[in-house]
């Protein structure tokens, strides 16, 4: 049998079959000694490539390597395990993955024990994981996008068996619920409503390496937001490939805008979403946004192409005039909204009339940002299949004339903004100058302004001075002292919390079983260190392998489990507190 074990590879076809409805399941994690023993004084770095989708895999992996107990290492370079997690959207976004695949092989050639594993939508592709096996024999282990949540299953399966390991389905996908997770951000938090996609644009290879749209549960949703705004997030982002498509599995008239207005009643000072289609936008939803003061007012609006027939080869399902007549809806309900967007240049045979008409609607919408891509075939999606009578040159051409028209309308909003004030949730310190805090307005424009560094995840009012097109420069209105007042003020309501802390000390002090289990510990302890002392290795590691038991007996006795929760969660308040104070 060869090094590699390949338990399932993905298959585009089969990925493509949407026929039963989606499970969602309860995880209930299980944490073996192997993994335990594995993890134990070892580090991991996960390196994340493409969306949002995935950074939130990103803190899904983390949450279980955190509970197996390794530790998060900033450096993927000296981590003991290294996650890459990929992106297949673009070939460019391919071309990054093997680069960094590369950085591991000296590390990989010296340290025996080093595990670099690949996972993300690069990995559902036909063909991938063996080509990757094949020419990097340093990597140990490739799962795809359904399997994120059996990280810890499938690192134990490489231990015992010490073999690499290749495990992509290709399926419609479950939705997976009670998934540990350690969020990258204090502040602003995804969260998961829609899974996959059905939509099948032409070009796009997403619904093949995500599977099938799935809702999650409603209840589900506003649990973890409930969660999230008790923790003192200030940001929601509610996540999908297509989010306002959210409920439309559940055929119970659920819809994006019903989910979108609970959670906004939830008190987030902040509620965002991404991505929606044009075609699922309805006028429910712009009410909903228009009506509650904490959804941003920034949509993110995919386009594509500005042309009416292009649309059609790329199954986009909306005109150019439907696209319009949309924008102008929602620019009714909300004058101040700012609109940004996708676009791609150079689809197959994109005719100069085509290709003008992308100017001409980027004129008339007059975007606040877009993203703009040159079409990259993606096989095995039907666009991959077209023959394109386009060359480079002029597909570049066409890119850098839209990039100008973008840039028009990008200053045109940026210049409306001078003079005006805007709430701005601060991110912290700016890159190039640690006296200058940086932060995003309600409308999703980047400003830069001077504040001292403690306002960072403190939500502010700021006067824009000047614009710079991508950035504004602002001056801070409110008193910086009063904002961080009110924010102790109301970190010191967390009154449950303390009671939470109390009782269960009291359990603690009180219980038996526990007084008798620390003397013991006391006790092993002091018979370690005269065995230290007479270098008797034998018995030393005896009494040391007693200890460790006794300690992992303590550890895992209710009353010290409530205790030590109770304890997580309420000494970083305190010493938030403590810190604003001093
Ligand atoms: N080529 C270029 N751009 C693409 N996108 C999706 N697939 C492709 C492709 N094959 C772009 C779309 C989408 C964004 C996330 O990526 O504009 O909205
Ligand atoms: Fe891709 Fe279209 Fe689905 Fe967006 S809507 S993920 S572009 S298939």
């Amino acid at each position: 049998m060869g090094r590699v074990v390949y338990k399932s590879l993905p298959d585009m076809k089969k990925a493509r079959d949407r026929k039963e409805k989606p499970l969602t399941i309860k995880e209930d994690i299980r944490l073996s000694n192997t993994i335990k023993e594995f993890a134990k004084g070892k580090t991991y770095s996960i390196v994340t490539f493409g969306c949002q989708a995935n950074v939130r895999d990103e803190e899904i992996l983390s949450g279980y390597l955190e509970l197996a107990g390794f530790k998060k290492e900033n450096e993927s370079t000296k981590a003991d395990l290294v996650i890459l997690n990929t992106c297949a959207v673009r070939e460019n976004a391919e071309e990054k993955v093997y680069g960094e695949i590369g950085r591991y092989k000296a590390i990989a050639s010296k340290n025996k024990d080093f595990i670099l594993a690949i996972c993300g939508c690069m990995m559902q592709e036909e063909g991938m994981a063996k080509k990757i096996m094949g020419s990097y024999p340093y990597v140990k282990l490739i799962f795809g996008t359904h399997n994120v949540h059996k990280i810890l299953d499938l690192l134990e399966e490489k231990i015992e068996r010490k073999k690499d390991i290749v495990d992509i389905f290709s399926f419609q996908g479950d939705i997976i619920e009670n998934l540990p997770s350690t969020r990258l951000d204090k502040y602003k938090a995804f969260v998961n409503i829609t899974y996959g996609c059905d939509k099948f644009c032409t070009y796009c290879i997403v619904p093949y390496t995500r599977g099938r749209e799935r809702s999650r549960a409603k209840e589900d949703i506003i649990a973890e937001c409930r969660e999230l705004v008790k923790e003192g997030y200030q940001e929601i982002t509610l996540l999908g490939q297509n989010v306002n498509s959210y409920g439309k599995d559940f055929h119970d008239g659920t819809s994006f805008a019903t989910i979108l207005e609970e959670v906004a009643k939830l008190g987030i000072p902040r509620l965002r979403f991404m991505t929606s289609h044009p075609w699922d936008f309805n006028d429910d939803m712009i009410e909903v946004i228009a009506k509650y003061p904490n959804i941003m007012k920034c949509i993110h609006l995919p386009v594509q192409s500005g042309s009416t027939s292009m649309l059609r080869r790329m199954g986009r399902r909306y005109s150019r005039e439907e696209y319009l007549s949309l924008v102008e809806r929602i620019r009714k309900a909300m004058p101040d909204v700012a609109i940004t967007t996708d676009i791609i240049v150079g689809f197959p045979n994109e005719t100069e009339e085509e290709f003008q008409d992308t100017l001409s609607l980027c004129e008339i919408v007059k975007y606040d940002a877009a993203f703009t891509f040159i079409y990259s075939p993606r096989n095995g999606t039907p666009a991959a299949r077209m023959v394109d009578n386009v060359d480079d040159a002029t597909k570049h051409r066409r890119f850098d004339e839209l990039l100008k028209v973008i840039e028009a309308g990008v200053v045109y909003h940026a210049d409306q903004m001078i003079g005006k004030t805007y709430q701005v949730l601060v991110d912290g310190p700016s890159k190039k100058d640690k006296d200058v805090l940086s932060g995003y307005t309600e409308n999703g424009k980047l400003v830069h302004f001077n504040g001292p560094s403690y306002l960072k995840g403190k939500m502010v009012k700021v006067e824009i001075l000047e614009s710079h097109a991508f950035s504004m420069m602002g001056r801070l209105l409110d008193d910086p002292i009063l904002v961080l007042a009110s924010h102790a003020a109301k970190l010191l309501e967390k009154e449950d919390a303390v009671i939470r802390y109390k009782k269960y000390k009291e359990d603690f002090d009180n219980d038996e079983s526990i007084k008798a289990l620390l003397t013991e510990i006391e006790n092993k302890q002091r018979e370690m260190v005269k065995l230290a002392a007479k270098e008797d290795n034998q018995e030393a590691l005896k009494a040391k392998k007693e200890y460790d038991e006794l300690m992992e007996k303590y550890l895992n006795h209710p009353v010290v489990i409530n205790l030590n929760s109770a304890t997580d969660e309420l000494e970083p308040l305190l010493l938030e507190v403590e810190g604003i104070l001093s």
